[in-house]
């Protein structure tokens, strides 16, 4: 099966299909989200939240992103491995945005990188990895690395001034050549009106079905997270905490090891 590119992903859009994508962070989950058929594997700075059990993602480090990236990559085989710049990688300047996005490729072997905020704030940054050759995911609505300006966690583009000027970001972010866009927690007409207008794949989150895709995190869709906002698509938690469960009871009533357990 041919690799996913940010180009065949860009080609997909008005074409019918969706585009599935949902994150990953280490090499056993990866690999199953790869065999599940993922267009893209994220490698989400939710990592920070999921993974790590902060309140936010805003901790989260290059040299943490690289690791777990390069986890992620080495299990993929299919999809396309998009991973997250995190906070303070890309804000300062566009030189350290590019060297940033650089170390996601070459020590994470990611490729592409999704970064939050508008063309209008980061556009030199977008530029800049660009021009190496490396494409660009934007990401615009609610976007977590702002959640301390936001307010908290909740649903952008109500106003109709807001809703203008989500419309305006998606479009900067089109025309500054990111190859998709991530829409997180806006109202599902805005989505499909910006689905409608851009000519790059739209990919929602908390955004309504007409997106070109979905993006969700892995623990959420599994009942693995604590993030119940979503549709649970089985209960991972409730079955590892009985496999622990069982194996304690095991070990306690002297059941485990079996005959079979050990070595001769
Ligand atoms: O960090 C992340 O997992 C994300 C997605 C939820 C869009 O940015």
């Amino acid at each position: 099966m041919a690799r996913i590119t940010a180009v065949s992903l860009k080609e997909r859009k008005g074409q019918g299909g969706k585009i599935a994508m949902l994150t990953a962070y280490d090499f056993p989950t990866a690999q199953i989200v790869d065999a599940a058929g993922v267009d893209i594997a994220l490698v989400g700075d939710s990592c920070g939240m999921v993974v790590m059990g902060r309140p936010d993602t805003l901790g989260v480090t290059m040299d943490q992103m690289c690791y777990h990236t390069r986890m992620v990559a080495d299990a993929v085989e299919h999809a396309m491995v998009v991973a997250d710049m995190p906070f303070l990688s890309y804000q300062v300047n566009p030189d350290d945005a590019l060297r940033n996005a650089g170390r996601l490729i070459v020590e994470g072997r990611a490729q592409g990188v999704k970064l939050e905020g508008s063309a209008d704030k980061f556009g030199g940054a977008i530029t800049a990895i660009l021009r190496a050759g490396i494409p660009v995911m934007g990401h615009i609505g609610l976007t977590p690395q702002s959640v301390n300006q936001i307010g908290g966690y909740k649903v952008q583009g109500r106003s109709t001034e807001c809703r203008a000027r989500l419309m305006d970001e998606a479009r900067g972010i089109e025309e500054a050549g990111c190859f998709a866009v991530v829409l997180e927690c806006i109202p599902a007409d805005l989505a499909a009106e910006i689905t409608e207008r851009v000519s790059i794949p739209t990919i929602g989150i908390g955004a309504g079905a007409s997106c070109d895709g979905q993006v969700l995190v892995f623990h959420d869709i599994l009942g693995w997270g604590t993030v119940r906002f979503t549709r649970t698509f089985a209960d991972v938690r409730g079955l590892m905490r009985q496999g622990c469960e069982d194996y304690v009871k095991a070990v306690q009533d002297g059941s485990f090891p079996s005959e079979e357990n050990v070595f001769k």
